[in-house]
């Protein structure tokens, strides 16, 4: 098994990569089990395809365990849903002792995480991400988070769960279209941290039903590890994480939310940083062209005209903006990314043009 260690001090824990792991997750957390109650947190269809098989796996383990389950789509990461799952938490006994498991993509991550950080000031909880873009990026870092009407993530803490255990297997049954969003992070890991991953990924493209996803999760775990122990509540260095989530944020604000899958903006958005990073001569023609040319491998929307006029608002509110100075990720050289506030709007808007 590839384990991956987050070094964050007394809230260390590790990150499970294996195919087939969730049929051992029983055993992985056995010495975790004191007789306290366990909360499966998840969706009902994802209940049908693994978690019930998970529940009885723990039951006949000797887990004390029962299941909520949350609906589909953004709608569950809201004050109303937070509030019903504690309250089922409540009726079914848990206490400061209960551990959650978080099963299921960023959605049930984001809410089982706050649940947990905040059920009796505080409960443990571990992630078993299910999508590609959970398994790369939200189950890592402890960022909880859920949406009131004002914006989205606009609620939430940062609480680090005791584990991830990632099982490649369960994307078998993602939708296609949910696998490319994912590797729109995944090519980000590369172009953010290593220039030799990013060229793997771009051959593993070139025949996504051979794409060695064991592989390019554990890396993308890693590098995200590395810079989450590095700066855990995001006050510089990960930012970096960020790269082409400016411009992505903005057009999932833009387009409304459902018309564009998160990791399809953030590869968008990464086109955009890339030109804008070559036209401040941080990166070569060249090295933009390999980062272009791997985002093209990626099924992505065609996107209505966008008039920049349009999107700088949406740029300008963003949550990497302090003070109104808004934080930019670029690439200084490809595989290496740092924060800049030397944007200009103008050069913003020109960068769109790589939209169409
Ligand atoms: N906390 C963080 O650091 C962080 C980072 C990035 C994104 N997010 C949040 O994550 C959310 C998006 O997460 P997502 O892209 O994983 O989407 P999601 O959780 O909505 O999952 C997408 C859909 O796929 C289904 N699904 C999940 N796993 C499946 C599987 N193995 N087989 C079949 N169907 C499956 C889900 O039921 C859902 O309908 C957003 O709310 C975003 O804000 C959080
Ligand atoms: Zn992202």
């Amino acid at each position: 098994m590839n384990s991956i260690k987050v070094n964050l001090g007394v809230r260390s824990y590790p990150i499970h990569v294996q195919s087939g792991l969730l049929k051992e997750t029983a055993s992985i957390i056995s010495d975790q089990n004191n007789g306290q109650k366990w909360i499966i947190i998840s969706q009902y269809n994802l209940m049908e395809l693994f978690g019930f098989n998970l529940f009885n796996q723990l039951k006949d383990a000797g887990f004390d365990c029962n299941f909520i389950t949350l609906p589909v789509g953004e709608v569950a990461k809201s004050l109303n849903e937070f509030s019903r799952v504690m309250s089922q938490m409540v009726e079914l006994g848990c206490d400061r002792k209960t551990t959650i498991l978080a099963l299921g993509g960023g959605v049930v991550g984001d809410v089982a995480g706050f649940v947990a950080s905040s059920f009796m000031r505080g409960v443990e909880y571990y992630q078993i991400p299910t999508t590609l873009l959970a398994m790369v990026d939200s189950s890592i870092g402890g960022k909880t988070g859920l949406n009131i009407a004002e914006g989205k993530n606009l609620v939430g803490a940062i609480y680090q769960p005791k584990g991830v255990l990632i099982d490649p297997d369960i994307l078998k049954s993602l939708p296609q279209e949910e696998v490319f969003a994912g590797l729109g992070e995944i090519i980000k890991y590369g172009a953010i941290w290593d220039k030799s991953f990013l060229s793997d990924i771009s051959s593993w493209l070139e025949n996504i039903d051979s794409f060695p996803f064991e592989e390019a999760i554990s890396r993308s775990c890693q590098i995200k590890a590395e810079v989450v122990s590095k700066d855990e509540r995001e006050n510089d260095s990960r930012r970096i994480l960020n790269f082409g989530h400016t411009v992505g944020h903005a057009l999932e604000s833009h387009l409304g939310y459902g018309k564009i899958r998160h990791g399809e903006a953030v590869a968008i958005g990464m086109k955009c940083a890339g030109f804008i990073s070559e036209k401040l001569k941080m990166i070569s023609k060249e090295d933009n062209l390999i980062l272009s040319k791997t985002i093209a491998k990626l099924p992505l929307p065609s996107l209505p005209h966008i008039n920049g006029s349009h999107l700088m608002p949406f740029i300008k509110t963003d949550k990497k903006s302090e003070k109104g100075i808004l934080n930019f990720v670029l690439l200084d050289g490809l595989g290496n990314a740092i924060s800049s506030t030397a944007v200009t709007e103008e050069l913003i808007k020109e960068s769109l043009k790589v939209l169409h």
